[in-house]
């Protein structure tokens, strides 16, 4: 194990490591950032590397993984690699399909990771998000509990070590956790997680069930033009958050990446600047005071970057129950 990192154990016994690279990234940035931002995230010491079918970037993210193997940096076994199943393909037959597709464009035999994206499935086919002739978008119907099934032959095939699901709230959780025959049970949630919206009673749930939570946007999001209101609130520009960085002489994406390990979170962090990949690692050399958490803790205010509004009428959408 890479001796700057530090990993949980997952309630499957494998271990994830806290920090992890986000790779998503907007179309319209050439897919080569890609291949080079993954390269020097792991040349800097990430291990963790999140991804998913849905950001059509798991060809490069592969490449650079297989270059930084070929190049003797890192063995295949060092990296923890997570990729998650699109909507389109939620129905049971199709399942084990998307992963591996995933696998075939990343030339792996495993993922570390394997998530449902999103619990709201859409029409199968070749779109990312179908859409009939008015623009909207075409939801499908499938029970939670039978794509979980699903995802337990994954990991019994041997194509994920670990599974686990994202953006479900606790109600959803609820549900596959009390499947009859339950045989695996989720390993993380991965939900949006940061000082303006901490996720306190869904961590507190998770934790209570031995799931590991695991923040997005952590850095208040790359504002994707597409699904963030431009007039948000910029994260990494919140004057407390500021003071208290320039006090602890630390960025505020560092404060803002500590204050999630400091709670038991397992954090992502997006860059393709090299500086700011490198400086994101710096994440394990200080610490936060229980004063200093104080603060983080107050700036919340369930605020939520990507709240997938225009899909607020899908039955399963998750982010109108509390938590
Ligand atoms: N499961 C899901 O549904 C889901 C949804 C969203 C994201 N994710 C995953 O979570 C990852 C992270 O979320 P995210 O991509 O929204 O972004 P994020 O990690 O919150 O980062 C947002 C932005 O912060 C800036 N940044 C990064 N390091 C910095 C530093 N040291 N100093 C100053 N600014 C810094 C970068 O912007 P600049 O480059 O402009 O400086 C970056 O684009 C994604 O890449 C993806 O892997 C999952």
């Amino acid at each position: 194990m890479n001796s700057k990192h530090q990993y949980v154990e997952l309630n499957d016994g494998h271990f994830i490591p806290r920090l992890g690279f986000g790779t998503y990234k907007p179309q319209e940035v050439p897919n080569s950032k890609t291949i080079e931002a993954t390269k020097i995230a792991i040349e800097a010491g990430f291990r963790h590397i999140d991804c998913a079918y849905a950001y059509q970037v798991e060809e490069e993210v592969g490449l650079a993984i297989r270059s930084k193997i070929a190049d003797g940096t890192v063995k295949r076994e060092d990296i923890f690699y997570t990729s998650k199943l699109w909507s389109t393909f939620h129905r049971p037959e199709l399942v084990q399909s998307c992963l591996e597709k995933s696998l075939k464009k990343l030339n792996f035999d495993y993922v570390d990771l394997y998530l449902i994206h999103s619990p709201m499935e859409l029409k199968p086919g070749e779109e990312l998000f179908p859409k009939d002739e008015n623009g909207k978008t075409i939801y499908d119907h499938v029970d939670l509990c039978a794509v979980w099934e699903a995802m337990e032959k994954c990991k019994d095939a041997g194509l994920a070590k670990s599974i686990g699901v994202s953006n479900f709230n606790r109600r959803q959780l609820e549900m596959i956790l009390n499947k009859p025959g339950l045989k695996y049970k989720p390993v993380c949630n991965q939900v949006e997680c940061h000082v303006y919206h901490n996720q306190r009673k869904l961590l507190d749930f998770c934790k209570s069930k031995d799931i590991v939570l695991v923040a997005y946007g952590a850095l208040g999001t790359q504002r994707y033009k597409e699904c963030v209101d431009q007039n948000s609130p910029v994260l990494l520009d919140d004057p407390v958050l500021c003071a208290l960085a320039k006090k602890r002489k630390r960025s505020p994406a560092l404060i803002a990446l500590r204050y999630q390990l400091q709670r038991g979170v397992v954090v992502l962090a997006q860059s393709l600047k090299e500086n700011e990949i490198k400086e994101n690692i710096q994440v394990f050399d200080f610490e936060l005071t229980e004063e200093d958490m104080k603060v983080l803790d107050g700036l919340n205010r369930n605020f939520c970057y990507v709240a997938m509004q225009f899909m607020s009428d899908h039955p399963n959408y998750p982010f109108a129950d509390e938590y």
